[in-house]
């Protein structure tokens, strides 16, 4: 992947939520989620069986933190102190200044809003911060909360990649949602 045009993860700020960079002392939270098999259920992950999972995954992450790449964010809820899910850029192509969001939230947390409070800051710091112009995000068809997610970010539908993922063992249809730098612009107008 092409190193994005920031050079360190910066901490991002929302109503109820704090996006920041995470460490390995979140693996307890990030466990507690990611073991979920229903949060699991449309994500190309399996469910966490360990708490080393969560720690391999977490190193992972660490990793990209060191060298640049665009890794993901973890979502602190302010009020509960504790992070609840993660978002973040992933298949960032600087030539093209295009990149994906990809996101999973504890299942404690669905239905209020927060993945689009999450993705809107994210967006508003690609726009702001970085030369991208256009972000896309996926998810397979039955996945009607992720693709409301889009929706009440301003991405708009731009129809069905066929059998374009192969995921736990099948291909799978994707719903394809994108947001362009002018789009967005034109939102806060
Ligand atoms: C997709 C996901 C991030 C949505 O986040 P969220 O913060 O719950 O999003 P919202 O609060 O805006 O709700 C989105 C939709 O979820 C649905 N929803 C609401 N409450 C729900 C609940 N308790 N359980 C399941 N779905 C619910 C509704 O359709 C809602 O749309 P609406 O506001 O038009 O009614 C979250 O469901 C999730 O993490 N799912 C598992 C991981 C995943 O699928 N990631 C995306 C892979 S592409």
């Amino acid at each position: 992947m092409t190193l994005p045009r920031y050079p360190d993860l910066p901490t991002l700020e929302s109503d109820r939520l704090l996006l920041r960079k995470m460490s390995l002392e979140d693996a307890p939270d990030l466990f507690e989620y990611a073991s979920d098999s229903q949060v699991a259920q449309y994500t190309t992950w399996t469910p966490h069986q360990s708490l080393e999972d969560s720690q391999i995954f977490l190193n992972s992450i660490l990793e990209k933190y060191q060298t640049h790449e665009s890794g993901d964010w973890g979502i602190i809820h302010k009020g509960d102190c504790k992070l609840i899910g993660t978002c973040g850029f992933v298949n960032w192509v600087q030539s093209h200044h295009h990149a994906e969001i990809g996101y999973a939230l504890s299942r404690a947390y669905w239905g209020q809003g927060y993945m689009p409070e999450s993705v809107k800051a994210l967006v508003a710091f690609a726009f702001q911060e970085t030369n991208l112009n256009r972000i896309e995000a996926r998810c397979k068809l039955p996945n009607r909360s992720s693709a409301r997610v889009m929706e009440k970010v301003g991405m708009k539908y731009e129809g069905i990649l066929r059998q374009q993922m192969f995921i736990k063992g099948s291909f799978h249809d994707m719903k394809l949602y994108a947001i362009l730098r002018e789009d967005w612009e034109n939102l806060s107008k």
